[in-house]
This record gives structure tokens, C-alpha cells and sequence, in this order.
């Protein structure tokens, strides 16, 4: 596991599509958040020289918010998002945070099974909020 940088971003974006459609982040929306380097954090995992998995944390003034979290599909269930997302809360912990803050699809399962491990907990529901008209929930852990 180490950082993300600008040169992992052409193996970033087609695992994005894949995860992510039909609103994935844009390759310019990616450079954006690498680089603000006071407030974000991302990580990537390598397997080999190839990227498969990377996450992202922002640190705002009263709480750290998880921008992201994926793996790669031919590398889920071996435990890379809880790496990813442990290093994530290492991090938030690091810069004095207590309250980390997530959004998620109300219908994205594996994920709210990996986040409530993790001891994050519905704070809120926004209706209707991805395309399709599915909710987000918004979760959040405090330590
Ligand atoms: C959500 C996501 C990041 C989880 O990543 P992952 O690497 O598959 O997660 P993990 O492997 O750590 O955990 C998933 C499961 O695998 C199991 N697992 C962990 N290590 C394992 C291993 N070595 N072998 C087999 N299974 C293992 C875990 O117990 C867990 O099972 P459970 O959820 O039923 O308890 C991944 O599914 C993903 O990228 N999804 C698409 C994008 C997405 O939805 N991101 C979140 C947006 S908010």
C-alpha cells in the first residue's frame, strides 16, 4: 500500500468506469483532489506493478470524509478494502480526527457490510440521490 499519484491515474480510470458507471470521477477530477495535498490522503494497492485498489480520505475542519474506496473486481473479497479502509481511519486518526463521515448507495451491500465492521453507523438518508433514483445513506464512525 502506498500513495496514489498522478502515474497510477491510467489504471485508476478504467477500474473507476468499471466500478463507478454511470457516474464515475473524471481523470480531471482525480488530479483535483491529488492535488490539494493538505487535506486529502490517497492510497493505492499494488499488486505488482498493477493498481488494485484505491481510496481516499479528505480532512475538513470538524470531520474526515472516505471520497472513496475500490477494488478492483478479480481482486475483491481478500481483504484489500478493509486494508484500504484501516489505513484510511489510521490516517484520520493521525490528523486528531474523531468523526469520519461516508456516502454510499443504500443498495451497495458489500459495502455497508464492510463499513458497519468497521463501526460506521446510519446518520442519514438522501432520497433518491444516485441515478435510478436509489438513496445514499450517509454513515458515519466516531471514535
Ligand atoms: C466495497 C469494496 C471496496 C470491498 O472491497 P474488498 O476488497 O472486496 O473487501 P474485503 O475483501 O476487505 O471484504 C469483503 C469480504 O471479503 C472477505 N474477505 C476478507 N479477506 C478475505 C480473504 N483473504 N479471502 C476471502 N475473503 C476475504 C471479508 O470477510 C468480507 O466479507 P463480508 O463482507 O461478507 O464480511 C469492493 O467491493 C468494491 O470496490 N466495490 C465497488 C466499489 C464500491 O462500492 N466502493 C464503495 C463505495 S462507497
Amino acid at each position: 500500500m502506498g500513495r496514489l499519484r498522478w502515474w497510477h491515474l491510467p489504471q485508476v480510470l478504467p477500474v473507476e468506469r468499471q466500478l463507478f458507471s454511470p457516474e464515475p470521477w473524471s481523470e480531471r477530477l482525480f488530479w483535483s483532489e491529488l492535488g490539494q495535498v493538505d487535506t486529502r490522503h490517497y492510497l493505492v494497492a499494488l499488486r505488482g506493478e498493477d493498481v488494485v485498489g484505491y481510496a481516499g480520505l479528505c480532512d475538513y475542519p470538524d470531520e474526515a470524509f472516505v471520497q472513496t474506496l475500490a477494488v478492483a473486481p478479480h481482486a475483491q473479497g481478500e481483504g484489500l478494502g478493509t486494508r484500504l479502509l484501516d489505513a484510511l481511519l489510521v490516517e484520520a486518526a493521525r490528523r486528531g480526527q474523531r468523526v469520519v463521515s461516508l456516502e454510499v448507495r443504500a443498495d451497495n451491500d458489500p459495502a455497508l457490510r464492510l463499513y458497519t465492521r468497521h463501526g460506521f453507523r446510519r446518520t442519514h438518508l438522501r432520497r433518491g440521490y444516485y441515478p435510478g433514483g436509489v438513496d445514499a445513506l450517509v454513515l458515519t464512525r466516531r471514535s
